[in-house]
């Protein structure tokens, strides 16, 4: 069956700017803490510099900011973006309009990160940039830091397609990277109504070596 929407990043970009104003709204009801149980035991616990790629409302970035960490909160929507700014306004959030394969005004900071985070947005890169993808996330890693991504699998909204997980493929992408898998584990999702529908997420941890 052919999806609604578009398949390009470009196409998943615009329907969420179109869907932005709601989306933000449903995205900061969910509890950071609670979606980041599965990996609780592998977040910094020390002040740490971390990347929240595909930051959407701001929600992880915000929570990260809280917990004294220094944030750079990546996000190619301006929409999404400014309302984040616009909600979590905190000196230790730096707002980048950046995204997915190339991470490019990240990757102009010349630093490295001790934690980048990928949650739910793994779905929205096509395969064929995957390679590209992962090797930007591996070169802001930095040496000992981590790499965490959930991988979102299940029904999506036909306006913004997903593509399969594919968890072992993505293992082994990482793994050429000099990233060592150090947990893989699933959990359904937190959004009630994903829940319903049947949606899980794979927590993939990842250490660089
Ligand atoms: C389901 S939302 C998740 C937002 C946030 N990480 C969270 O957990 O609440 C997916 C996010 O991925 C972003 N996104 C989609 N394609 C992307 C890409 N190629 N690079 C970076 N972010 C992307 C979207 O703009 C959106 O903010």
């Amino acid at each position: 069956m052919k999806p609604e929407g578009s398949t390009s990043v470009a196409g998943i970009l615009a329907a969420y700017d179109k869907a932005a104003d709601t989306l933000a709204e449903q995205l900061e009801e969910l509890s950071t803490a609670a979606i980041l149980q599965p990996v609780a035991g592998f977040l910094p616990k020390d002040p740490a510099r971390v990347l929240d790629v595909g930051a959407g409302s701001g929600r992880d970035a915000a929570w990260f900011a809280g917990q004294r960490h220094q944030v750079w909160a990546a996000e190619p929507v301006d929409s999404l973006r400014h309302a984040a700014r616009d909600l979590h306004e905190s000196a230790a959030i730096t707002w980048l309009d950046d995204g997915l394969p190339n991470l490019r005004q990240s990757t102009a900071l010349g630093m490295t990160f001790d934690l980048v985070l990928l949650n739910a947005v793994w779905h929205h890169v096509p395969p064929a940039l995957r390679e590209a993808s992962i090797a930007s996330l591996a070169g802001l890693t930095g040496p000992g830091g981590r790499l965490i991504m959930s991988l979102r699998e299940g029904p999506s909204d036909p306006a913004r397609p997903a593509f399969p997980a594919a968890v072992d493929k993505t293992i082994a992408q990482a793994e050429a990277q000099q990233l060592r898998l150090l947990r893989r584990s699933w959990v359904e999702a937190v959004q009630p109504e994903n829940r319903r529908s049947g949606v899980i997420f794979t927590w993939l941890v990842f250490q660089r070596e």
